[in-house]
């Protein structure tokens, strides 16, 4: 069985060439690696657009093609829309009853997107909780990995946090006490003896071979059933059941790609290149982009280090033509459009394949949402599994 692997964007614009580079590059090579489900977030993305929703209504779909052209084959991934799956819902409010205030006031990214984005409103209700949702997203399809940015850490920190408190809290059976002393009953006395001394061992002094050996026998022994292995496996590492898996972010080597200006690559900061661009507009935006302020004149040397440019050559161009431009650079023996043109040429190339894939979608948009629906069914079936085990747990099926 493969690992399961899950990340969510949030629909608030179109795609540019930063997602790619520095997300959905590697979405598309981890979906043959991996059990991968990736879904819009759109209750996400109103936690700070509830005020203009219509942003989300428009991108939601938009955003899955640029997902499909950039390569994403819904035979080989999940993809799927948060929204049409209120099990996420249903989890968040039951995450919700254990979790500590603080733990969310001290997420950084709280009181950070409070500060960046002041002409919104974001004291509120969901926006606090906006990591605990997205730790509900996680928990649901009890993922492994999970694909994210830097920026995205803390949050899946405190999902592993939160599935850590739901285990404890909701873990241990009701009686448990009893009910470990009735299954190793079971056993033979000296086997028990053994079995004890062994728990005693891993406890103090975390004796991993007494843990693999005790853990072998009660996995095998003919008087135990199901129930009394996972119970007695708790018992001895004084751990409770595993309802929810705690998941790794992925914070996987990606090219960083900035944007026109050399800031980082924001449509908000209008210094962003479309994934799907027409080409004219390309040229036009490549063309413009600032260069090393000293060179005012062709026959001015410049420094690719000071250089915008520079940095779309380390992500496009090998180390030839790195050299090319080093060397041209510094000696002013090439000109700043000269040194524009392989770029242009390289985003052209990269951007071919995908117009291609997107094109079949655009002309006929019922495709996506069959690709949307289909998804979001075979996604909810986990979902619905893990809300049962969650419900069980916590003693709501009456
Ligand atoms: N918060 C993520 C972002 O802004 C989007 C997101 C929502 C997400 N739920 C998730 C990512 C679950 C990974 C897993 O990029
Ligand atoms: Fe930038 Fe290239 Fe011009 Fe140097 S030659 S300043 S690296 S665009």
């Amino acid at each position: 069985m493969k690992e399961r692997v899950l990340s969510g964007m949030r629909p608030t614009g179109a795609l540019h060439l930063g997602h790619y580079h520095g997300a959905l590059k590697n979405w598309v090579r981890l979906q043959s690696e991996m059990d991968c489900f990736y879904f819009v977030a759109d209750w996400h993305a109103l936690t700070t657009h509830y005020e203009n929703r219509e942003v989300i209504e428009k991108n939601v779909y938009e955003m899955v093609i640029d997902w499909l052209a950039a390569g994403l084959d819904p035979n080989a991934c999940t993809i799927f829309l948060q929204s049409r799956i209120p099990e996420h819902a249903e989890l968040f409010t039951l995450l919700a009853m254990g979790t500590p205030l603080g733990w969310l006031e001290r997420v950084p990214t709280y009181k950070d997107q409070q500060e960046k984005l002041k002409d919104k409103d974001l004291a509120t209700y969901g926006f606090l909780g906006y990591p605990l949702l997205q730790a509900a997203d996680i928990l649901i399809y009890k993922a492994k990995h999970v694909p994210v940015g830097e920026d995205q850490a803390s949050h899946v920190e405190l999902t592993r946090e939160a599935a850590r408190r739901f285990n404890h809290l909701y873990g241990r059976e009701i009686n448990a006490e009893e009910k470990v002393q009735t299954s190793l009953a079971k056993l033979p006395k000296d086997s028990v003896k053994r079995f004890e001394k062994s728990r005693k061992a891993y406890q103090e002094t975390g004796d991993v071979q007494a843990m693999e050996g005790a853990l072998g026998y009660i996995g095998t022994a003919p008087e135990l059933d199901t129930q009394d292995r996972e119970r007695l496996g708790g018992y001895f590492k004084g751990t409770g059941k595993v309802i929810l898996t705690e998941p790794h972010a992925l914070l996987t080597e990606t090219s960083k790609l900035p944007g026109l200006d050399g800031a980082k690559m924001s449509k908000s900061y209008n210094n962003s290149i479309a994934i799907r661009e027409d080409r004219a507009t390309l040229e036009h935006k490549v063309k413009r982009m600032p260069t090393d302020p000293a060179r005012q004149k062709r026959t001015d040397v410049g420094n690719p280090d000071k250089c915008p440019v520079w940095q779309f050559h380390i992500v496009y161009s090998d180390a030839g033509q790195r050299e090319w431009v080093a060397q041209g650079c510094k000696t002013a023996g090439i000109g700043c459009l000269e040194c524009k043109q392989p770029i242009i040429d390289a985003i052209l190339r990269e951007q071919q394949p995908m117009l291609e894939r997107a094109e079949p979608y655009i002309t006929n948009p019922k495709i996506v949402r069959d690709i949307v629906d289909a998804g979001t069914e075979k996604a909810r079936i986990t979902a619905r599994e893990t809300m049962q085990d969650v419900r069980s747990a916590m003693g709501l099926n009456y």
